[in-house]
């Protein structure tokens, strides 16, 4: 069996056929913000299918290309769609995309999710930063062997979400008029939405914002030493608090709608994490 930094160098080697970049920010983008990449200085666009060991998403709004271009001055590599857990792909493959941009040398990568919001008080369309995560999806991109060529074993969690990042995405909102909400993003397996009772229970453990993703690309991006900062796109407020049943169409919808302001907060976070 090939190791994970095996496959890694068969993925680069496959981008490095296609184009010579050497991006210094990454950036995922989430559920209706794919459309961010196309907006790029001198695109280069990979489809997911067309790299070894990259798996496919077939979750409407999650085009699957890994895009090459330029925000100002700063070199990027964005991921434009993800695949999900819930979609049945091993752990290794959600994250693989992830690492590839961490093996192309990024020294950041700013993850970009739709959420479920947890405060009553909070409106669909309010964009967070996540300050940290609780991982609630029964599982780790990292259980089995440690592939000592990618990082330790045991991967110290303390600033998973990078306190200069942080800083920046606050000061890139403030410079382009954009409030921002904080908050601690609970990632659960998906892909029923959750139940009023576990949303009860997310509160009370202390979450602002529930979603389905970002935690497996954050872990294994700091298993990686790869900065990483996170921006929730709060598309709905969660099961029981929401006056609605909730509607992935609605989710696609309030994160489309916020398009603008959030391709605006990331192309201004972006040159400062590209100052790191
Ligand atoms: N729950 C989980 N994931 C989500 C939600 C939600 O309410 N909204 C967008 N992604």
């Amino acid at each position: 069996m090939t190791t994970i930094s095996e496959q890694l160098d068969e993925t680069v080697k496959a981008v490095r056929e296609r184009v010579s970049a050497s991006p210094k920010v990454g950036v995922i983008l989430g559920s209706g913000l794919g459309p961010f990449a196309d907006g790029i200085a001198d695109l280069v666009k990979i489809p997911y299918g067309e790299l070894p060991h990259l798996p496919t998403s077939a979750v409407v709004g999650h085009a699957g290309n890994l895009c090459f271009g330029r925000v100002g001055d700063v070199p990027v590599v964005c991921m434009q769609g993800r695949v999900h857990l819930y979609e049945g792909h091993p752990i290794a493959s959600v994250v693989h995309a992830a690492r590839t941009m961490a093996r192309l040398g990024v020294s950041s990568v700013l993850v970009t999710n739709a959420a479920g919001g947890l405060d009553a008080s909070w409106s669909p369309g309010d964009l967070m930063m996540v300050t940290d995560h609780l991982n609630l999806m029964g599982t780790n991109p990292l259980i089995g062997p440690n592939d000592a060529a990618l990082g330790p074993r045991f991967p110290d969690m303390t600033t998973a979400y990078d306190p200069g990042l942080r800083d920046d995405l606050a000061a890139a909102a403030a410079e382009v008029g954009v409030s921002l909400r904080k908050g601690v993003y609970a990632g659960l397996l998906g892909p029923t939405y959750e139940t009023p009772a576990e949303i009860r229970m997310l509160r009370a453990l202390g979450a602002q914002a529930v979603g389905m993703s970002t935690v497996p690309e954050v872990i294994a991006l700091r298993h990686m030493k790869v900065k990483v900062g996170a921006l929730s796109c709060i598309t709905n407020l969660a099961a029981g608090i929401s006056a609605t049943e909730l509607d992935h169409s609605e989710v696609e919808e309030t994160a489309r709608a916020k398009r603008d302001d959030l391709a605006r907060v990331l192309g201004a976070w972006i040159t400062r994490a590209g100052k790191r």
